[in-house]
């Protein structure tokens, strides 16, 4: 008995059960997956799987790992598991209520950088449906003297990204909970530079048929209404008031929807400056500039 309780606890031996469990339901990558769980909240290097097999793991660190083997197994996405996610090189705390940030969300943080090179930019950016805060968190980083607005709709998704802001330390990120049509004061209509935004962009209809893992994210961060656009149009609706003439605003769409959105942002008087590709070749960012011309609700 006690011999086989420590076989259980043994490096090799647990890795070798989760990998087990979790290829049982057919879960991507198995290995990775098992690996990550073992080794990451563990400080271990990977490689002691092969240097150390036999190497004791406590009996309640064990225990963690076969409970976070078998929430994988039914599909609760790794990170939410982990803990953690990276983005632009910055480690954000995540867990159920927040989406997940993707990395191609970091196009954005590239292109903004292409219209900005200078570190020491110092306009109002406002980033509308900010989630765990990735995108308002990655430019504060960036550019310092910025003065960067988060707007979410969700209080649990705020409640992530003030973690962030707390735990990254920080300071030119502030975060406000409302609809980004209405959060920022009217005050500052007019005043900003910038505005980024990756709104909730799935078609309601398609929710369903994405991955499994998906399903345990917000609704509130993916349903982009019957056609995808309806959040789309509001961050438009919000850009056109708060960006002053010749402000950028940079949009991250989805698959299909780059050329409906470039034509909505041209009958609002956008001028359209480009698209961004990701590595799938999907269009994906999108980059308009205010116009003079720009339609601004409520003829302001
Ligand atoms: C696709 S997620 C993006 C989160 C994060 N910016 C990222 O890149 O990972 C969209 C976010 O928009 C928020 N949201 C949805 N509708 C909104 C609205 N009307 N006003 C403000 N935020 C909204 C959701 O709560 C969610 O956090």
């Amino acid at each position: 008995m006690h011999s086989h309780k420590k076989m259980q606890h043994s490096l090799s031996a647990l890795y070798s059960w989760g990998v087990q469990q979790l290829r049982q339901v057919k879960i991507e990558s198995p290995e990775k997956n098992a690996r990550d769980l073992l080794m990451i909240p563990s400080h271990l290097s990977p490689i002691r799987l092969l240097t150390d097999p036999d190497l004791g793991i406590p009996a309640a660190t064990a225990e963690k790992f076969r409970r976070d083997i078998r929430r994988r197994a039914r599909h609760v996405p790794l990170q939410y598991l982990l803990g953690t996610e990276w983005f632009w090189g910055l480690p954000l705390r995540v867990g159920s209520g927040v989406l997940i940030p993707r990395p191609e969300t970091e196009l954005i943080i590239a292109q903004v950088k292409r219209f900005y090179p200078d570190g020491k930019f110092s306009g109002h950016v406002a980033d509308l449906g900010t989630g765990s805060g990735n995108i308002a968190l990655a430019l504060g980083r960036e550019y310092p003297r910025a003065k960067i607005i988060g707007v979410d709709i969700s209080a649990t998704a705020l409640q992530w990204a003030r973690r962030n802001k707390r735990l990254l330390k920080i300071r030119n990120v502030k975060f406000l909970h409302g609809d980004a049509d209405h959060a920022i004061s009217k005050q500052l209509y007019g005043g900003f530079s910038l505005v980024v935004s990756n709104p909730p962009y799935i078609p309601r209809r398609d929710i369903r048929r994405l991955q499994a893992e998906v399903q345990f994210e917000p609704r509130v961060a993916l349903d982009g209404g019957q056609d995808g656009l309806r959040i789309i149009r509001k961050m438009l609706g919000a850009a056109g008031c708060l960006l002053h003439t010749g402000g950028l605003f940079i949009l991250e769409v989805g698959i299909h929807q780059a050329p409906g959105v470039v034509d909505l942002m041209r009958r609002a008087k956008f001028k359209v400056l480009g698209a961004v590709e990701d590595w799938q070749q999907i269009p994906r960012i999108l980059i308009g500039c205010k116009t003079k011309e720009t339609k601004i609700k409520d003829g302001k």
